[in-house]
């Protein structure tokens, strides 16, 4: 089912998201206008077991839940019934913590006699650049995030294709693992991007490029290749070079990121490369991939830091895509951690 574009009545969709460790809930206007993003975070209480705790997620998810929704739809001021539908993100995730905002929203959808609209939490990263500007299809997307490293094609509105996906880690994860050897808290990516930029100089480190062919990554042998490097220098009863390990895996990071998209890029029709997720964050990323785009005569769209990470906006932006091209979702749907981005095509 089309829906009809630009009728004079404005989409307000309520959209909930809370996969990992933010309780996040927004109300987006026709699919890029934020008129709230209410984002309450946990990082705090995860730091403290040096990784996010799946049960402690799922239970701070349902003590601060209801509020965030009332926040969300004071700070925009508009009241229950002039909303379209409510999103919620349905996978992939943690299950527990999924499953407090498909319960939220299927309760606000049934209340307020509402459809529903389950989506995509990639979807949501990927869309969160039609907030910043008008996507031209085809193009292509890197999505670098705590959970996920692909490259998407979409030859048009809605339509997922991965290209090229990682065979071990994600790049955040990575990330993650090297601050945690590097002696810093979680999350470890800030960390290691400001150490990176401190450094003198790289301690060099392995690019793993796979096949020449292949847009697959791979980073568990580069934090492995880290870990070497920190335990031979404490055998040998000396401080590892923490900023010099930094900026060593940055660089391997990126180069492989950035060359890889950048190829994609040039074999295929894309107009637009986006990048999203949470390690769009990263400096050295955005610096390099910003160069070789404009090298490229490439256009590069990069959201804003706070819709890199996870947040409800991004939901509300890729809800308003489905639900103009196929209309709600059953309310018998259910919470999916392994949900396929493709299947979720329009
Ligand atoms: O997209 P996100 O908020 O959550 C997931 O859906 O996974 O991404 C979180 C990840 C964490 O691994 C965090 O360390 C990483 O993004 N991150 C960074 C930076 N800021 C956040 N990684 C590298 N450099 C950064 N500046
Ligand atoms: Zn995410």
């Amino acid at each position: 089912m089309e829906r009809e574009k630009g009728t004079a009545q404005p989409v307000l969709i309520l959209a909930i998201e809370t996969s990992c460790d933010e309780t996040s809930v927004a109300v987006v206007k026709d699919g890029n206008e934020v008129l709230s993003n209410l984002i309450s975070s946990q990082i705090e209480t995860h730091r403290a077991f040096g990784g996010v705790v799946p049960e402690v997620a799922s239970r701070k998810h349902v003590e601060v839940i209801t509020l965030v929704i009332e926040e969300a739809l004071s700070v925009a001021g508009v009241e229950p019934e002039e909303l379209t539908a409510i999103a919620v993100t349905q996978g992939p995730g943690l299950v527990g913590a999924l499953l407090v905002g498909v319960v939220a929203a299927k309760s606000l959808a049934l209340a307020w006699g509402k459809p529903l609209i389950g989506t995509h939490h990639i979807a949501g990263h990927i869309y969160a650049n039609r907030l910043v500007t008008e996507l031209k299809y085809p193009c292509m997307t890197l999505v670098v995030s705590g959970g996920h490293t692909e490259l998407v094609q979409m030859e048009r509105e809605g339509e997922f294709r991965i290209i090229g996906r990682t065979r071990d880690d994600a790049v955040g994860e990575a990330y993650d693992k090297v601050a945690r050897a590097l002696g810093f808290p979680y999350p470890g990516g800030p960390h290691v991007d400001r150490l990176a930029r401190e450094a003198e100089e790289a301690v060099p480190l392995p690019r793993v490029w796979l096949e020449p062919d292949s847009y697959d990554f791979s980073f568990s042998g580069l934090k492995s290749a880290v870990l070497n490097v920190v335990n031979q220098s404490r055998m040998k009863g000396l401080t590892p070079d923490v900023a010099g390990i930094a900026r060593g895996f940055q660089e391997s990071v990126v180069e492989v990121l950035v060359e890889k998209a950048i190829r994609a890029v040039k074999s295929s029709a894309a107009k637009q490369l986006l990048l999203c997720g949470g390690v769009a964050a990263n400096g050295g990323l955005r610096t390099l991939l910003t160069a070789r785009c404009e090298a490229e005569g490439i256009e590069l769209i990069i959201p804003p830091p706070v819709y890199c990470t996870d947040n409800a906006a991004m939901i509300g932006a890729a809800a308003y895509v489905k639900w103009i091209h196929d209309g709600g979702t059953p309310l018998d749907m259910v919470a999916d951690p392994g949900f396929s981005l493709e299947k979720w095509s329009v």
